[in-house]
């Protein structure tokens, strides 16, 4: 069995809340303003944002919460590609790869396409990245959108960096993919959301899950 902590409110504030050095894994997944396609600043954006500053301190946190040597990806888009590297090293973050997510289906439009979501793959304190098995940082295409990512990606990314009984954090929870993952792998889990709605959402796909591991709901 795992425990599965979900909170409605602000992930910063929560965060707050957690001691220091408790927690196995980081996933996040942030609320930026981009579209499926990574362009910014998407107007229709389905959810509330948050700005770099507000980003930074987040991620603060998160070093400060994390183990030693333990691992953290961070879901950005080409665009902030140039910024997020040179900030997460200096809050502190070793980084490692960049992983590649290929969008599904020929996006249409001028110039160059928005073909692909980075994610980084970074460590805290520069760990041995020992733990984790050979794969390409190349991930098949899917069909997805900013809300939901694909569940078998972040299963992949919980299992290469966690292992059963472990804790993961994922502060932006959304759509409640990765806590799916870590439901299934048997993670403990904590994590938040700001819109009362999805947090709902959530607390029902998840308890869904708890009786059908099979099925994605
Ligand atoms: C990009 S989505 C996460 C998608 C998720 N990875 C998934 O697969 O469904 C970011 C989420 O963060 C939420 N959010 C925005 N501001 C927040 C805040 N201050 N605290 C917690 N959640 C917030 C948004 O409502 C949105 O659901």
């Amino acid at each position: 069995m795992s425990d599965i902590i979900l909170k409605n409110g602000d992930a910063l504030t929560f965060l707050k809340e957690i001691e220091n050095e408790s927690i196995d894994l980081a996933i996040l997944d942030p609320p930026w303003s981009y579209n499926s396609y990574g362009q910014f600043p998407n107007r229709n954006i389905a959810y509330q944002v948050v700005s770099d500053s507000y980003l930074e301190e987040s991620l603060r946190e998160i070093m400060r919460i994390l183990k030693p040597k333990s691992h953290c990806y961070l879901f950005t888009t080409n665009l902030r590609l140039g910024k997020d590297i040179p900030l997460m090293e200096k809050i502190g973050f070793t980084y490692h790869q960049i992983l590649i997510i290929p969008y599904k289906g020929i996006k249409l439009g001028y110039g160059y396409r928005h073909e692909f979501l980075p994610i980084l793959f970074l460590s805290k304190n520069g760990s041995s990245v020992t733990n984790y098995h050979n794969i390409s940082n190349l991930f098949r295409p899917y069909s997805f959108n900013t809300l939901g990512k694909p569940l078998p990606v972040l299963e992949t990314l919980v299992k290469q960096s966690s292992k059963e009984g472990d804790t993961v954090i994922d502060p932006f929870i959304g759509t409640g993919t990765t806590a799916v993952a870590c439901k299934t792998l048997k993670r403990n889990f904590i994590g938040f959301e700001i819109d009362a709605e999805r947090y709902k959402e959530v607390e029902i796909r998840i308890s869904l899950r708890i009786g059908n591991f099979e099925e994605e709901v």
